[in-house]
């Protein structure tokens, strides 16, 4: 045993510090076993004091921490290399609920679905939703500011939460949790940490924003020939409900049909598999919301209107249930199906149908060994474009990386051309730095160099996360 591992056992006791190969192991492989790191240890502390202390013993060894949630992230962020990993999974109070102010306090460590399950027993929702929701952590989803399906109208994660709780690098703790609607005493710290994936400091506690529980709801699922359509009865519904629309999320055939062949419990509600798929969810505080009919009729007139050939209205919990576990199984399925490459581009909702022609084009022109798959948060822009190798032609690669990254540019270039960006909801990991050194504002990145190294100046917090290596 190291002085380190030693005082980390005094610190955590044997409980919150692993070291033995197979107890580490989870810890250090990203979850679709794309990529291994290394670590001397995995601390798992169980407060803000105790994460403090393990983060000054480590980095006054001067070694690198790095923190990880529930290791679900896309980009590779929670990957270590040569140093300890601190995990949140102890942490998983909920330290204060104010109904209200409609705030709720917890620990970084406790999972989304937990969150959901507390705000439902105060007659609250916290309206994030997405595939991981039962491993990703609330440290995890503020440090990645993930997305998912209620972006259109609640935001994304920064904008749900209302302060954290950080440790820095040299152990001190930086405590923003008052939770106040209005306070302009200078930079807004919290925001900042929002999308930092972990480079500034280990988030330990959140405040985060509840809303009311939703009364009514509707729920249905379209076909449509082309996306032009599918963005043309989007643009219809929201015209109809404004902001009671919860979700508009578009699947093309090789999504569905991944879905559909690699996810048990699955089903396609409709007989065939439309070229695309618009899923739609409504909601109201209301109980007395007609959301169901007044759906059915805006869809009879797309309907009349040759925008939708065919189309489902969920008529219960369950079916509605269905349409939402197919669409929050779309990772799963791809990562059964292939080798995916998954795409994080945005781009103005109007664009979305030049920039998939465009990069359909750049996929068959370039990668004519892989299929194209697309799963979309169509209001928002985001279309996630997979592109999608077989697992033997993946496995037959003789530089997997050169090749992911290949893909990766050709696609970027794309949505770029289209006014775009290529991280939307994902953030940037140690997948997408060179894409930041290559497409980033070289004034912006300067400002966000110095903003790290104003937090962590020996960078040792998770280094090699989100920033490019500085040019000698
Ligand atoms: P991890 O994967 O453990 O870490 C992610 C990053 O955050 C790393 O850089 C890590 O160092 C840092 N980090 C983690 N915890 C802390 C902490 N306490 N303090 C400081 N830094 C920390 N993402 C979306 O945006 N939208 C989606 O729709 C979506 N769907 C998904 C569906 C599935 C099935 C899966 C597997 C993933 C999906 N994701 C999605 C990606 C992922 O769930 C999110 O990025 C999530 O926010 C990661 O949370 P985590 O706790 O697993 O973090
Ligand atoms: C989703 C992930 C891939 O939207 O972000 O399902
Ligand atoms: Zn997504």
């Amino acid at each position: 045993m190291t002085d380190l591992t030693q005082t980390l056992f005094d610190i955590l006791g044997p409980k919150g510090c692993l070291t033995a190969a197979g107890d580490i192991a989870p810890f250090i492989t990203e979850f679709r076993h794309r990529k291994t790191g290394t670590a001397l240890a995995v601390a798992l502390p169980g407060s803000a004091a105790e994460t403090a202390a393990t983060v000054r013993a480590v980095t006054d060894a001067g070694l690198p921490v790095f923190p990880q949630g529930g290791n679900t992230g896309l980009c590779y962020g929670s990957v270590p290399s040569r140093g300890v990993v601190v995990g949140m999974r102890r942490m998983r109070r909920i330290r204060q609920i104010d109904v209200e102010s409609g705030l709720m306090t917890v620990d970084a460590g406790i999972t989304l679905a937990e969150v959901h399950a507390a705000a439902e027993t105060v007659g609250m929702q916290f309206p994030l939703h997405l595939g991981s929701e039962g491993t990703a952590q609330i440290g995890g989803l503020i440090a990645t500011n993930a997305g998912g399906t209620g972006v259109l109208r609640y935001g994304a994660m920064r904008d749900l939460i209302a302060g954290v709780e950080m440790v820095l690098a040299d152990g001190r703790i930086l405590s923003d949790l008052d939770g106040l609607k209005k306070n302009n005493t200078g930079y807004n710290l919290t925001q900042l940490v929002a999308g930092s994936e972990g480079s500034l400091g280990l988030v330990t506690g959140a405040v985060l924003r509840l809303s009311p529980r939703m009364q009514s709801r509707a729920h249905a699922w379209l076909a449509c020939d082309t996306a032009e359509k599918a963005i043309d009865v989007g643009t219809r519904v929201r015209r109809a409900f404004g902001n009671q629309v919860e979700a508009l999320e578009l699947l093309d055939r090789a999504q569905a049909s991944y879905v559909v062949r690699h996810v048990r419990g699955t089903r396609m509600p409709l007989t065939a598999l439309p070229a695309w798929s618009l899923l739609i969810e409504l909601a109201s505080p209301r109980s007395d919301d007609a959301l169901t009919a007044q759906l059915e009729s805006v869809l009879a007139a797309a309907m009349a209107d040759d925008l939708i050939p065919d189309a489902v209205i969920a008529q219960n919990e369950n079916q509605a249930k269905e349409i939402w576990h197919f669409r929050h199984s779309v990772t799963e399925a791809n990562k059964i199906n292939g080798v995916g490459i998954v795409m994080d581009t945005c781009v103005r909702t109007s664009a979305i149908p030049a920039f998939v022609r465009d990069a359909d084009a750049v996929v068959a022109a370039k990668f004519p060994q892989a299929e194209r798959a697309i799963t979309a948060h169509m209001a928002d822009g985001n279309v996630h474009l997979i592109v999608m190798f077989p697992h033997a032609v993946w496995s037959a690669l003789p530089d997997k990386d050169a090749m992911e990254l290949e893909v990766e540019r050709a696609i970027h270039d794309v949505a770029v051309a289209h006014g775009g960006t290529f991280s939307a909801e994902h953030g940037i990991g140690r997948k997408l730095t060179s894409e930041m050194d290559r497409l980033i504002d070289p004034v912006r990145l300067e400002l966000m160099q110095r903003i790290k190294t104003a937090f962590d100046p020996r960078n040792l917090i998770n280094p090699g996360v989100l920033l490019p290596a500085a040019r000698p």
